[in-house]
């Protein structure tokens, strides 16, 4: 007999928005409290949280501050709704529903040598993890590169600090990433969380170190389009039989039917669909596992996998 489990559904609990505060050009801090005496969960520095919005819309934001929860949110003209909502429509005094906090992203904390290296926005998870180390008293060099002064969050704390530099592309203060990597010694902790070119660079700058020592976390990912072929789903539990249409993705379907199935980014980027599969080859197109992770797990993500046999099974 084959035994099926699929990934704990991510609990929602109540929070009320305290206060929205400027923290940059374009990014606003958001501050949510609890209230009607639920206790915030804690969370680790790098931890994220899945925002629902009274729109529909679920987004996952990485926490800058655990207690209480702060997010920071960088309006996106191209985004797909989130930050704009939250940028446009919250208020002080609304309430909001919240995932339970999640740690992709985790922090060694024991690390004889941590360096940090964050872009645009992806400075939220980084500058948790910094304040952390700096508590702890660790040695910890953090590098954030943005655009202008007047784009950086946080600059009052990052400023004129010697474990900090500021990489302003206006300025012409702009080190690259590989010249920061050359200069780390081989055994420090690395961390990188920005665009997606950004990224690039710091995996072809950090190819010949040990991957134990190298972290990463997207917070924006290339748009995926839907699989482009059609195939068959079935649910292992009820034996429900859901046909995905070119053009269409799995958690969408699976939406459609009523199945409760937990998912945030949609992107392949947050794990938040992450379902077991209990027959057929899926095509996995996320960027949060490899495909031979997702062998080594037997696991798809909902919202962007395709497939390579006619008909996949799902644990569901
Ligand atoms: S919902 Fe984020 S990976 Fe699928």
């Amino acid at each position: 007999m084959v035994s099926i489990e699929t990934p704990a559904p991510v609990s929602k609990f109540p929070v009320r928005l305290f206060s929205i505060t400027y923290a940059a050009t374009d990014a606003l801090l958001f501050e949510f409290r609890s209230h009607d005496g639920w206790t915030l969960p804690l969370a680790p520095p790098g931890a994220h949280i899945d925002v629902h919005l009274p729109n529909g819309l679920v987004r996952p934001y990485s926490l800058v501050s655990t207690s209480p929860y702060v997010i920071a949110v960088k309006r996106e003209a191209a985004g797909r709704g989130g930050s704009a909502w939250l940028h446009d429509h919250a208020r002080v005094g609304m309430d909001f529903e919240i995932g339970s906090p999640r740690n992709v992203f985790p922090l060694q904390e024991n690390a004889a040598e941590t360096v940090l290296l964050a872009g645009g926005i992806g400075i939220t998870p980084i500058y948790a993890m910094f304040q952390e180390l700096e508590r702890q008293g660790r040695k910890v060099a953090l590098h954030y590169w943005c655009r202008s002064p007047e784009h950086a969050l946080f600059r009052a704390e990052l400023e004129d600090r010697i474990d900090v530099t500021l990489h302003y592309s206006d300025r012409g203060t702009r080190s690259s990433v590989a010249a920061i990597v050359a200069a780390t010694g081989l055994q420090a902790e690395l961390y990188c969380c920005g665009p997606e070119r950004m990224l690039a660079d710091f995996f072809l700058a950090t190819s010949d170190r040990p991957p134990e020592h190298v972290h990463v976390e997207r917070f924006n990912a290339p748009a995926l389009a839907p699989p482009a072929a059609g195939f068959m789903v079935s649910l292992a539990r009820t034996g429900v039989e859901l046909a995905i249409e070119p053009g269409r993705t799995i958690l969408e379907i699976l939406i459609e039917a009523g199945i409760d199935v937990a998912y945030s980014c949609e992107q392949g980027m947050c794990g938040a669909c992450e379902t077991k599969v209990a027959a057929g080859s899926p095509l996995h197109r996320d960027s949060f596992r490899t495909p031979e992770e997702h062998d080594r797990l037997g696991t798809v993500m909902v919202c962007c996998a395709g497939s390579r046999s006619a008909r996949l099974v799902l644990a569901l």
